[in-house]
């Protein structure tokens, strides 16, 4: 059935506007700004989240395929399922929530990004400040070796190999794997030190993404989540937005 969702859309605009003004308020005067990234913030870029449509790759969900044991059994598919998000990634541009965030860190002391893409968009988006957690898809580490070189040929042959002939894999944490600790540290610094938290485009259910959020509530900070489906962690947020992070941020600024 046809529907005119003018009005819904008319509707959503004014929550949008009345709540984003809550979180302007509260950003008056404060110093120490962290937010939190997911997959959703890419959304609007074309990027397809991990948990919504177009999540899974010939069937696959990520879980099944962002392993060191998936790696280990059939190093090629793995590289293929990396070669068709890379490829993807390679045609995008970031969208109007990377440079609203790129945007407000410049009036803040201290405006931390940390995020759970891999995809560099707040990077490219100018955002100076980025902690990436789960590392990142234009990176290759040698298995042999251990190099870490930028590496951002698409199509790439499937499985590549570094220079000492040993094979190379995307430098990106994959489902039982550790975080990079120094990263993650910093990430934690950043989320006790934050008056403001703004998590935006995440399921919440990863850890220790997740754990950080936490970590910011425990510590005082005021927290908002922005998210057309808001995730596990609503229940400690202050504020709730439920909308894209492509029209909500840029009504921050
Ligand atoms: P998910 O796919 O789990 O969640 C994406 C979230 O973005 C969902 O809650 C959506 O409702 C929300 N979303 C969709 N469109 C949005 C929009 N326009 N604006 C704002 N939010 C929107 O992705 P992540 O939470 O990032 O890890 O997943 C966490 C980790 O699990 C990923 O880093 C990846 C994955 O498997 C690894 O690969 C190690």
């Amino acid at each position: 059935m046809l529907r005119d969702t003018g009005e819904e859309r008319l509707k959503e605009g004014v929550v949008i506007k009345k709540e984003a003004a809550k979180v302007k308020e509260r950003l008056e005067g404060a110093r120490n700004i962290a937010v939190l990234t997911g997959a959703g913030v890419s959304a609007e870029s074309g990027v397809p989240t991990f948990r919504g449509e177009g999540g899974l790759w010939k069937n696959f969900r990520a879980e099944e395929l962002a392993t060191p044991e998936a790696f280990k059994k059939d190093p090629a598919l793995v590289w293929e399922f990396y070669d068709f998000r890379r490829q993807t990634l390679s045609r995008i541009r970031p969208n109007p929530a990377h440079y609203a965030l790129a945007r407000l860190s410049e009036r803040f002391e201290n405006f931390t990004v940390i995020t759970q893409n891999v995809d560099g968009l707040h990077t490219l988006a100018g955002s100076k400040t980025v902690l990436e957690l789960h590392g990142n898809i234009w990176r290759v580490r040698c298995l042999e070796c251990g190099g870490v070189s930028e590496n951002r040929v698409v199509p790439i042959n499937t499985p590549p190999r570094c220079n000492c002939g040993g094979l190379l894999r995307p430098d990106v944490v994959w489902f039982g794997e550790a975080l990079p600790e120094e990263t993650f540290q910093k990430a934690l610094r950043a989320a006790e030190k934050c008056e403001i938290m703004l998590v935006v485009g995440t399921s919440g259910v990863v850890q220790p993404a997740m754990s950080l959020a936490v970590a910011a509530k425990s510590n005082g900070a005021f927290l908002v989540e922005i998210n057309p489906d808001p995730g596990l962690l609503s229940h400690i947020m202050d504020v709730v937005i439920p909308a894209g992070a492509g029209k909500t941020l840029p009504e921050l600024l």
